[in-house]
Formats: C-alpha cells, sequence, structure tokens
C-alpha cells in the first residue's frame, strides 16, 4: 500500500457513518422516552425516569413500561412506537436480550437517539448483539451511546437522564467519562467542588458514539468552555487521530502503568497500548493532559476565563511565603513574571505599608486589609501591561477571607474579565467559604498555590496549541527505486535489509547519511575509501546479526594501510567464528562525532505506524527518554517532537557540542515515506553535530 492509499483509507475511516448523525436528538431532545420505567424504587428504570423529571426536563417524557399505564405520575405507553408525540431520544434500562427489538422499535419511531443503559454486551464478551446494535443504529442513523453505561446529563436542557445523583451544577464544562461508577462520584464531588457542568457523558462501551463524535458535538455548541475526558484507552486509535479539537480538551488517561493498563483492559474491555504512544497522540492533537482528578478539573474549571494576552504575569501576595512558594512554581512551570522593578515600585507602591515589598510578588503584607488587596488588585487588572494575575491570601484575624473575595469578584466585574485571574488562599473554614465564594462567581480559587500556577499554565499551554498553524502533512511516497529494491529482497525471501541496503533506502528517501560504501572485496574498499578516513568497517552476512561478536566491526581506520591489515584480520575473524556465514563484503562508514540520537519507526495495533525520538545511549536505555508521534505527521509536529523530551536541552547544544536539528526533523519527517513498506525502522544512532545529522547505523525489518 502506498503513502497516498494509506491517507485514504485514514481519511474513509473518518468519513464514518457517526458523522451524519445528530447528537442534537440525544442533547436538545423535544421528547424523551424512558424504556424499562418502572415505578420501584431502586429500580434503574425508576431512577432515571425521577432524575428527568426532578432535574427539570421541560420536553415530552415518555416511560415506556408493558404492564403499568402510569409511572411516577406520568402516563406510560407498552412500546415507544405508540407514542403519540415527537421521541427524539429513548433511554434503554432493560435486559439485553430485549435490547435489540426495542432499538429496531426506536427505529420504526423514527428516534435520532439512544442511551442504552443495559450490561451485558461486549464488556461480557457478547460481540455480536453489541455489533448487532451498532448495525441496526447505523441502518436507522440512529445516535447510540453505550451500552453500559449509566446515562448522560446536559443541564442547559435540564437533561439528567442517568441513575446518578440529581445536584449537578450547571456550568460550561463537558465531563466524558469511560468509566461509570467513577463519573457518578464525580457528580457528587462536582457540585460540592463548585465545578459547574454543561454535559457529563458515560460512553460505557462506545459501540457507536465515541469520545471523537463528543468533542466534535461540544466543539460547536455554545454552552461548553472547555471538555475534559476521563479515558481508559481508545477503540479506534486513527479515527481518535482526526478529532478536531477546536476547544480546550483535558484528558485523564489511567492505565499507564503496566498493571494499572491491564486494569483498564479487564475493565471495560478498551485496548491500553504504551502509554508513551499515547501520549504522543495528546500532544499531536493538542490535547492537554492532566495527572489527577483534581487537576484535570481545576483546570477545566480555569477556561472559563478569558486567555492572556502576553506572558507577563503578577503575583500579589499577604504572606512572603506564600508567595515566594508561588514564584518558584511559576519557575518551573515556565511562567513569566514581571520583572521590571521601577515599573512596579511606580505602581503598587501607593497599595501597601512602607515595608512592603514591590518586587514581583507584590507583597502588601499580612497586616493589609480590605484596601490593599483592593487598590493592589484594581491597578493589576486595569494596568495593560499585566496579562495574567495570580492572587494569594493567607488568612490573618485582621480580614475576612470572604471578604477579600468579594473585592476581587466586583474589581474583576469592573474590567469584564479582562485578564485570568487566579487565586490561592490558605486558612480555615472562613477561607474555605472564600474560596467557593470566588468559584461560585467563575474566578478559579485554591488551596494549594501550585493548583493556581499549573491551571494559568494550562492557559498558556492552550493558547500557544490554539494559535499554532495548521499544518496538513504532505509526505511523498518513497521512490519507486525503493519500492522495486524492497520488492527484490522480500523475493527471495529476507525480511531484514542489510545495512548498506538499509542505509541506501534511507538516504533515497530523503535521511542524511555519512559517507558510505560497500565493498566486496579490498580493492573496492581502498578505492571507495579515498575521501572517507578515519572511517569504520563492518562484515556484511545475511547470517551475521551481532557483528561485534564475531570480530566483524573495527573502528577508527585511519589509512589505507590500517584498512588493509584490518580486512585481512576482520575475514580470518568471521570466517573462525561462523565458517559457513555467506560474506558479502564489508560496509565502510565514514566516522563522525556528535550526540547520539535514536530515531524509529513501528507500528503500533491502535494507531498504525508511529516514530519515535530520543537521544540514544543512557537516555534511551536507562532513562527510556524518547517521545513519539502518529503518522502522518508534518515538519513542525517533527520540532515539537524533538522538544518533548527531557534532555532537550543538550539539544540546544551543550558543552561545545551542537546538534543540527533542521537535519533531525528532516530525518523523522522523512523515514515516515516508508510507513506502508516497511514493519520497522530503528536508525541508531543518528549522529548530530553542528554540520548536519548522519544516520550511522540503520536496521529496517519487512
Ligand atoms: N419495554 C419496556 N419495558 C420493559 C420491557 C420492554 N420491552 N421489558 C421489560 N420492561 C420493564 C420491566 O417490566 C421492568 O419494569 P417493572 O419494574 O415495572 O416491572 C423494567 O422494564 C425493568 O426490567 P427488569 O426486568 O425489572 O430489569 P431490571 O431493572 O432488573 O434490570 C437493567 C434492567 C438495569 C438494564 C439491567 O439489565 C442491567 O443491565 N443492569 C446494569 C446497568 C449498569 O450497571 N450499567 C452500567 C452503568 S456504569 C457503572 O459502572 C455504574
Amino acid at each position: 500500500m502506498s503513502i497516498s492509499e494509506l491517507f485514504r483509507f485514514n481519511k474513509k475511516e473518518s468519513q464514518d457513518q457517526n458523522c451524519k448523525k445528530d447528537l442534537n436528538a440525544i442533547f436538545k431532545p423535544r421528547g424523551v422516552a424512558v424504556v424499562g420505567a418502572s415505578s420501584t424504587p431502586g429500580k434503574v428504570g425508576y431512577q432515571i425516569l425521577k432524575n428527568i423529571i426532578d432535574c427539570g426536563y421541560e420536553g415530552e417524557i415518555y416511560p415506556i413500561n408493558p404492564k403499568d399505564d402510569e409511572v411516577l405520575g406520568k402516563k406510560a405507553y407498552k412500546t415507544v412506537e405508540e407514542v403519540p408525540g415527537d421521541v427524539d431520544v429513548a433511554v434503554i434500562s432493560i435486559p439485553a436480550p430485549l435490547v435489540i427489538q426495542t432499538l429496531e422499535g426506536c427505529a420504526r419511531k423514527g428516534v435520532k437517539g439512544v442511551a442504552v443503559i443495559t450490561s451485558g454486551f461486549g464488556e461480557v464478551g457478547n460481540v455480536e448483539d453489541e455489533l448487532q446494535l451498532k448495525k441496526v443504529a447505523d441502518k436507522n442513523n440512529i445516535a447510540l451511546l453505550g451500552p453500559n453505561m449509566f446515562g448522560y446529563v446536559y443541564t442547559p436542557s435540564k437533561l439528567n437522564a442517568s441513575f446518578g445523583p440529581a445536584d449537578i451544577l450547571p456550568g460550561k464544562i463537558a465531563f466524558i467519562s469511560q468509566s461509570g461508577a467513577l463519573a457518578i462520584s464525580l457528580m457528587g464531588w462536582t457540585a460540592m467542588e463548585k465545578i459547574g457542568l454543561a454535559s457529563l457523558v458515560n460512553l460505557g462501551n462506545k459501540a457507536d458514539i465515541d469520545e471523537k463524535d463528543l468533542i466534535e458535538y461540544f466543539n460547536n455548541d455554545d454552552n461548553v468552555d472547555a471538555i475534559l475526558i476521563y479515558m481508559e484507552g481508545i477503540k479506534e486509535g486513527r479515527k481518535f487521530l482526526e478529532t478536531e479539537i477546536k476547544k480546550p480538551v483535558v484528558i485523564l488517561k489511567v492505565g499507564s502503568s503496566t498493571r494499572g493498563a491491564k486494569a483498564a483492559a479487564s475493565h471495560t474491555g478498551s485496548l491500553s497500548g504504551s502509554d508513551k504512544i499515547y501520549e504522543g497522540v495528546f500532544k499531536q492533537l493538542g490535547l492537554l493532559r492532566a495527572k489527577t482528578f483534581t487537576q484535570a478539573f481545576d483546570w477545566a474549571r480555569a477556561f472559563s476565563l478569558s486567555l492572556p494576552k502576553g506572558d507577563e504575569t503578577i503575583i500579589i501576595t499577604n504572606g512572603g511565603g506564600i508567595g515566594v512558594a508561588t514564584t518558584d512554581e511559576c519557575e518551573s512551570q515556565g511562567i513569566k513574571l514581571i520583572d521590571d522593578s521601577k515599573w512596579l515600585e511606580e505602581k503598587f507602591r501607593k497599595t501597601m505599608p512602607d515595608f512592603g515589598s514591590t518586587k514581583n510578588p507584590i507583597d502588601i503584607t499580612g497586616g493589609s486589609g480590605m484596601k490593599g488587596y483592593q487598590e493592589s488588585t484594581r491597578i493589576a487588572l486595569q494596568e495593560d501591561r499585566i496579562k495574567s494575575v495570580i492572587i494569594l491570601y493567607c488568612e490573618t484575624a485582621v480580614t475576612n477571607p470572604i471578604d477579600i473575595a468579594k473585592t476581587i469578584v466586583e474589581e474583576y466585574k469592573k474590567v469584564n474579565r479582562n485578564k485570568p485571574v487566579l487565586v490561592a488562599m490558605v486558612g480555615g473554614i472562613r477561607t474555605t467559604e472564600a474560596l467557593h465564594y470566588l468559584n461560585d462567581n467563575h474566578i478559579p480559587a485554591f488551596s494549594e498555590v501550585s493548583d493556581a500556577v499549573s491551571s494559568l499554565r494550562a492557559l498558556y499551554k492552550w493558547q500557544e496549541i490554539s494559535g499554532r498553524k495548521k499544518e496538513i502533512p504532505k509526505i511523498e511516497p518513497a521512490p519507486q527505486e525503493v519500492v522495486d529494491m524492497i520488492e527484490k529482497i522480500k523475493g527471495v525471501g529476507r525480511s531484514i535489509l542489510l545495512e548498506h541496503e538499509a542505509r541506501k533506502v534511507l538516504e533515497l528517501c530523503g535521511v542524511p547519511t555519512p559517507k558510505w560504501g560497500f565493498a566486496r572485496n579490498i580493492d573496492e574498499a581502498i578505492d571507495q575509501a579515498k575521501d572517507m578516513y578515519p572511517l569504520a568497517m563492518k562484515i556484511t552476512s545475511p547470517e551475521i546479526i551481532h557483528k561485534s561478536d564475531v570480530g566483524g566491526v573495527v573502528v577508527n581506520i585511519r589509512n589505507e594501510q590500517q584498512l588493509k591489515e584490518k580486512f585481512d584480520k576482520m575475514m580470518n575473524n568471521v570466517s573462525a567464528a561462523m565458517p559457513d556465514a555467506n560474506i558479502l563484503g564489508v560496509n565502510i562508514i565514514q566516522m563522525v562525532e556528535g550526540i547520539e540520537c535514536i530515531v524509529g519507526m513501528s507500528n503500533d495495533p491502535q494507531f498504525g505506524p508511529v516514530v519515535m525520538f530520543g537521544l540514544g545511549g543512557v537516555f534511551v536505555e536507562a532513562l527510556k527518554d524518547v517521545s513519539f508521534r502518529i503518522v502522518p505527521f508534518g515538519k513542525m509536529e517533527a520540532g515539537r517532537l524533538l522538544n518533548d523530551i527531557k534532555a532537550k536541552k543538550i539539544l540546544d547544544g551543550f558543552r561545545g557540542v551542537e546538534a543540527h536539528k533542521p537535519s533531525i526533523i528532516q530525518t523523522i519527517y522523512s523515514i515516515q515515506r516508508l510507513a506502508p513498506l516497511v514493519k520497522e525502522i530503528d536508525i541508531n544512532p543518528l549522529i548530530t553535530n553542528k554540520d548536519g545529522s548522519f544516520a550511522v547505523d540503520a536496521r529496517i525489518i519487512l
């Protein structure tokens, strides 16, 4: 398959049925049917109907029950088809064997969305019925959530079609959760933490609607500012990669440890591939990966703020220690604090006593009351030069935290929420009340300074991501000469390219290599080596994999004399060690010095061809400091891949050794041309120095 065919294939996948499905039927329905609505408290069908009624859904509600004429005071119908009015969505909570026929009935009624609560499908091995559900849904253009889910909530429609709690705080975060139990528990927690939700959707088995469909729906929903996803694994990797990201998406992906990945696989039957590859996927898509639930919600909540219009940040505090801690955190998270002491003195001196500090953090001191906070906050909000504000407060007896909170809210309203303001307050019960007051008024407020800083960092990160130029990778197929070479090698039954073949293939695809040659005998070697010294010489034989073990590698050959001697010695050593090996000749390669990198490509079961980059040696072996991107990606993305690794500073020049980034990017970008032709590429090392980068050794598996 050629690269272009590979991409066409991907495209076809993305144009799946779901694009045509109308998720408004689910989230903004005119009428809702609850199939399996029950009058028996404690039953799932009872609770769902009760939640729909209690949470104030204003459309028509139709309980469906074969025995009762009325459920929870609402007229009931025996089937969905009997309902006289429009039913846009049906929430199905009846035993698994009855679900398919009910879905068919929904289709006849013209229902366009269903949420199948019922368990007993793919998660217990009943794949056949799950596929049948998807088939019926696709045939009738029905958007299907679940099965095996606890329901969903959409607060703008006052619709709580779940058997979770009823107390949800309306807001602008859409929370998509693969786990049902977790989402149910977080429903209560978000209300307690004053986190407002526009929607909460439990994906269940994702037979039809998945993360991509929901992200793209919420992209165009004005009721949603930010999307938060709890993910255990992705079913269709390639489809997910094509998700259009228009709003900040915070992702919490669990299963990064080996045991965690196994637990995730047995939980929802999802494939949990290498966490490093997921990390690459998230980066490539521009998702913000959080480490914990609280961090994920902190970040999502911060997106109710306007994005900063520049990078100069100010910290206002009444406590020195908390100010220092925040400064440390800002530095480690790359948040730039305004450093112009003259300007700061001029602007803020009047807001504090003489012993206060106008160096950033602006320390208005512990004795400062309301006035100090009011004046400093006002200046910080009104001065154009200041692009984002962190306000800190340590509880004291001279100030009531709730008054401080009210002042901040008031001042912020006056300037129309013109720039991001985040607050961290440390103290007791009164401080907790103040934090709630701020959060209720859409000013993200935290009891830990690091949470405020990391949330501000999320805003900056999203600003950078959303400002990126769109890059459509145009990767040429490999040249015909490469295709022919590979066909020929396959034709003789070989699946591993010899070293000189691998280097040739890479070179033809645009990967820079050092000067090199392949010589069948010493005369050819002498001839080719003329302008190559110092050079390395390696034996070439299909039977010899570990060349060094049989004396088949010599480095630092400086002249013709040494070349002759080493050549003879190598032939003797190799023949003695492996008398039956078919020796084809030697590779001679100019020695290059510089930073050792590793570039590879392999096939991931979920995402297909992936490219890896890292520094070589200890960085890759002991520290696993590598990062991935999924084919295809453009050169700008390849550049970002370089910046992912922890040891990236070494690439910026270290102890007089420089890297040549453009040629590393060229290498990473070019090997994608081989994606449809090979299984695995391992360029190790790619040596980079100020003059360029060179694929010194490479292994290609077909
Ligand atoms: N149409 C309409 N109603 C019907 C039909 C039908 N074809 N057939 C039966 N019913 C009625 C029943 O009469 C009953 O009503 P009743 O109480 O008035 O008699 C109601 O539908 C429910 O049927 P039951 O047979 O009583 O089923 P039950 O409520 O015990 O279980 C359920 C159904 C909840 C769907 C169950 O099969 C199930 O899958 N439970 C697991 C749900 C779950 O946990 N989902 C994942 C959540 S995610 C998480 O992790 C929390």
